[in-house]
């Protein structure tokens, strides 16, 4: 699959840079697309966290596609990049006046609203601009699922969501206030979730608490099951998109919606994550006492997911068809952190070769910074390489 990369185009860039496919993510947009009209109800909000590109947002709005946001920073670029104010929710535990205060003035469709401090102040600020703000409850599921400890959120012990047992509560609260109107539910259980279980897990909680508002007649407009939908690591040639129609089958197998019900998604990693790559270049080979270094130009700045959460990225050379000879391929920063993978395969390296570390497109060029007082990597798209 490597023919498939501009390279000549490449040597022209100055490296560490994003590469983004959007022939690829084109396809991905129209298979969410496809399974999701099957059912009419299913609303597809993209996360923008895992990569606000602007020429990414671009694709993604104009395929029809809500956002879901979390800082008044995403809302600002959601709407810059044309998605319609109303189909923009905005989630967070701590959300600033002024991000709340922005999210009024834009006209979002509603704030996934994490606990009852959040939501009077939400009132408070609403009531000032004699205006309503529609909320939906992010309920805490205490469900666990199949992922990295760090990128797990809907357990007691997470920071996240309202408790279950304050749910009916929280509803009451919201009707005595009189600049809210209590819209939905929202749930989300954590990322990179590869097995359907989990998500069966979180149907079957809840149909519970459905169950347990109707007792008391309360009626939920919309229901938000969040993203986490995982994406093939070890395979992205082989596996370039997500398993959609067993996720969102998943959903309509499991999960007892009511008529007129909404079903909501937030997804991030999925919609991005395989139509990108952070290319760079090899600076040295370093034969040490044990084994070979392949030391790059990117760096843990550049994507940091292999240090924080030991992600694996699989890591093509697209200058060499020579024999594989096994490399630890790591980054100049001054931390030892600073390694993309240990003991790997790559065609024979030698200085220049251009590296391509794939299904970077979430979490990627979202997440880098600049320490060591490095710049920040610049994301081109197919057509900017054309
Ligand atoms: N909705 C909420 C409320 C979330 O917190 C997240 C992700 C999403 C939706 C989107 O989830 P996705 O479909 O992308 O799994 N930086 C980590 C992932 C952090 C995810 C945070 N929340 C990583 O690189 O793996």
């Amino acid at each position: 699959m490597k023919d498939s990369f501009p390279i000549e185009k490449f040597k022209t860039v100055k490296t560490p840079f994003y590469y983004y496919d959007t022939d690829l993510l084109r396809k991905t947009l129209d298979k969410i697309k496809s399974e999701t009209d099957k059912y009419g109800n299913y609303h597809v909000h993209y996360a923008i966290k895992a990569n606000a590109n602007r020429k990414i947002l671009r694709i993604i709005s104009a395929a029809g596609f809500g956002a879901d946001c979390v800082s008044g920073g995403e809302i600002k670029a959601c709407l810059d990049a044309g998605f319609p104010a109303d189909k923009i929710v905005f989630a967070g535990v701590g959300k600033s006046d002024w991000d709340i205060n922005l999210g009024l003035d834009a006209g979002i469709d509603y704030f996934n609203v994490e606990s009852i401090p959040e939501l009077e102040i939400i009132n408070q600020l609403a009531g000032e601009k004699d205006k309503v703000a529609r909320v939906s409850f992010r309920i805490n599921p205490n469900v666990g699922a199949h992922t990295h400890a760090n990128i797990t959120t809907g357990l007691a012990e997470n920071k996240f969501g309202i408790a279950m047992s304050d749910m009916e509560k929280v509803i009451e609260i919201a009707a005595s206030l009189q600049h809210i109107e209590f819209v939905g539910l929202h749930f989300h259980i954590g990322s990179q979730i590869l097995e359907m279980e989990d998500f069966m897990v979180l149907c079957n909680r809840i149909n519970e608490l459905q169950a347990q508002l109707e007792r008391r007649h309360i009626q939920v407009q919309n229901i938000n099951v969040g993203g986490g939908l995982g994406i093939d690591y070890q395979h992205p040639n082989e596996v370039p998109l997500p398993n959609f129609e067993d996720y969102f089958q998943t959903y309509r197998k499991r999960l007892n919606l009511r008529p007129d019900q909404q079903l909501h998604f937030e997804l991030g990693r999925s919609v991005v994550g395989q139509c990108g790559s952070l290319i760079t270049n090899v600076l040295y080979v370093k034969q040490a006492t044990y084994k070979q270094f392949v030391i790059v130009d990117a760096g843990m700045t550049d994507l940091i997911r292999p240090a924080l959460y030991q992600a694996f990225h699989y890591i093509e050379n697209l200058s060499s068809n020579e024999t594989k000879e096994t490399y630890d391929v790591v980054g100049p920063i001054c931390e030892s952190s600073d390694v993309f993978v240990k003991a790997f395969g790559l065609n024979r390296c030698h200085r220049g070769d251009i590296l391509a570390l794939r299904s970077a497109g979430a979490y990627g060029e979202a997440m880098s910074s600049g320490y060591n007082c490095r710049e920040l990597p610049k994301g081109y798209t197919t057509e900017d390489l054309a």
